[in-house]
């Protein structure tokens, strides 16, 4: 018997390496090695749940969702425009300008004799019909997972037209008849204080470039090979790491825009080149909008404060609230919740440490390519427990990124990942205690500044504009 199972387990091991993809390398039985570059793209990854951690999204037994806070990164755009006219656009224009080279005689290049840019300089910022449609899907996955919960009267969006129209396509999705619920456009002002779902534009402290140095350093060393590895092959274009870096770019922003790239070949970029390129953007966003960076917790914190109060309070106006930003804010809540902490369970080192420039810190918690994907989101829960095996009766709040629950650091006495209605309230003391204060930590010198967001119960921010699920000419 002992022999026949092995002997049957060599057999499909051996059919498993030879039905094994070229790219794929065998390895144990059950454990074929599989990667996606599609999963490692950083700020350009296209939507998707790691699954990290594995929890399940279901609420633990006996809680049922009763309210709950959704905070949404725009959903998959053609090109960001630093990313174009940085990186991709020099490509593109050496590429266009070398027609020396004899492309089609170059193995794991020759698509570059027929290849034509998915992207121009007209289509920057703008949102793809692949992110409207995962857009959409999210409103419907929602009024999946919350079918006893009002659908929201309004719903709330910086004003750039990429999240505007990120929210409409949501918005279509949820909406049951034409014109039941409206879109309420936030300014994305330099002196709205905390009060805007853009506050680190209103933070005289943060740059957009932190990061910019730190992140350039590892860029150097993992393209090194690369460059090396391109100009043996295809001597003449004279790659650089510029160049290697908006070719695994455009992986990302081709498949938004075409459903696939030859960018993304394992051929071409090897799984560790992945690899390189997204702790390469894992290190920029430590700094930028990450544990690294001075200034996130503290715009991060006003979001987590005030819809922490909608979710405490007895009774709200709506039963779900739902807004839209860019890719700076939800990172940055997630350090004013604690959550994606590489220092989490080693209290006392510098968290810049967990980052190194010069090697890649392969267990880090900090993985951009799973906290701002294309349409990454943040969702806090109010749950209503009753006759959860163990737990008293009431109200348990929990976080979900990306659709993965998130135990909150010291704030765990409630069913699976959630917490009790006492530790929630201190949690979120706690979290103020070290992130209050957004004016004077950003350094904030206009008058008329406000450390809190109250977009969500302020009567004059109005009720925004409603979205006809038909009106072919706005979607
Ligand atoms: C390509 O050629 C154009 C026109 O000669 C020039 O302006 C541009 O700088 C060149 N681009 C590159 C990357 O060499
Ligand atoms: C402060 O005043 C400026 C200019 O009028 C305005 O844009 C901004 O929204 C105000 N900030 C707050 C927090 O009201
Ligand atoms: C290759 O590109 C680098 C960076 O743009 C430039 O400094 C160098 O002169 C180029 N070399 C050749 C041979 O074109
Ligand atoms: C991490 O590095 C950033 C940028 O240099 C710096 O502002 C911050 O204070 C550092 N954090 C710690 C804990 O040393
Ligand atoms: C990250 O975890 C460490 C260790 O528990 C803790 O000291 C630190 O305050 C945490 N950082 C944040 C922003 O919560
Ligand atoms: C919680 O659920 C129970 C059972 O469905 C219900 O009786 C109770 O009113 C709910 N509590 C709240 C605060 O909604
Ligand atoms: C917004 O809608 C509410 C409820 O429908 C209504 O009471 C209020 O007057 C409206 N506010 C504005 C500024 O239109």
């Amino acid at each position: 018997m002992v022999l026949l199972l092995c002997t049957a387990s060599l057999v499909s091991a051996a059919l498993l390496a030879a039905l094994a993809p070229a790219a794929a390398v065998a390895t144990a039985l059950n454990s074929p090695y599989h990667f996606d570059p599609l999963e490692h793209l950083g700020g350009v990854t296209p939507y998707f749940e790691p699954q990290d951690p594995p929890n399940s999204p279901a609420p633990p037994e006996g809680c049922t969702a009763e309210r709950a806070a959704y905070l949404v990164r725009h959903a998959a755009i053609y090109v960001n425009d630093f990313d174009f006219e940085e990186y991709i656009d020099p490509f593109i224009s050496k590429w266009e300008n070398k027609t020396g080279i004899d492309w089609a005689k170059i193995p794991d290049l020759d698509f570059l004799a027929k290849w034509t840019p998915p992207v121009s300089e007209a289509e920057e910022e703008l949102l793809t019909r692949l992110g409207k449609l995962e857009a959409t899907q999210l409103g419907i996955s929602l009024s999946f997972r919350y079918p006893r919960l009002r659908l929201p009267q309004r719903v709330w969006t910086s004003a750039a037209e990429r999240t505007v129209k990120s929210a409409q396509a949501l918005v279509r999705g949820f909406e049951l008849r034409e014109n039941t619920i409206n879109v309420v456009e936030i300014y994305e002002g330099e002196e709205s204080g905390a009060d805007s779902l853009t506050p680190y534009k209103a933070c005289p402290g943060y740059s957009s470039k932190a990061g910019s140095d730190e992140s350039s350093a590892h860029l150097k060393k993992f393209t090194k090979p690369i460059v090396a590895r391109l100009n043996s092959i295809a001597p003449g274009f004279n790659f650089t790491a510029k160049d290697v870096y908006g070719m695994m770019q455009t992986c990302g922003y081709e498949t938004v825009v075409r459903g696939s790239s030859p960018f993304c070949s394992l051929e071409l970029f090897t799984p560790d080149d992945w690899l390189g390129w997204e702790y390469t953007e894992d290190i920029r966003y430590h700094y930028n909008v990450g544990y690294g960076n001075i200034y996130a917790g503290a715009f991060g914190l006003p979001w987590l404060s005030a819809v922490g109060d909608l979710l405490k309070a007895d009774t709200t106006e709506q039963d779900l609230y739902i807004s839209f930003t860019h890719r700076e804010l939800p990172p940055a809540v997630l350090v004013a919740m604690g959550l994606f902490n590489n220092s989490e369970f080693s209290e006392g080192g510098n968290v810049n440490d967990t980052m190194p420039l010069d090697r890649i810190n392969g267990r880090r918690a900090w993985k951009s390519s799973h906290i701002l994907p294309f349409l990454g989101n943040i969702a806090i829960e109010r749950l209503n427990c009753t006759g959860a095996y163990g737990y008293a009766d009431g109200a348990y709040y929990r976080a979900l990124v990306n659709n993965a629950p998130q135990p909150l650091p010291e704030c765990g006495d409630g069913p699976g990942t959630s917490c009790s209605q006492a530790g929630f309230e201190t949690y979120l003391q706690d979290r103020a205690a070290l992130f209050g204060g957004f004016s004077e930590k950003c350094g904030v010198e206009y008058k008329n500044s406000t450390d809190v967001l109250d977009i969500y119960t302020d009567p004059t921010v109005g009720n925004g504009t409603m979205v006809g699920k038909r009106s072919i000419s706005s979607f």
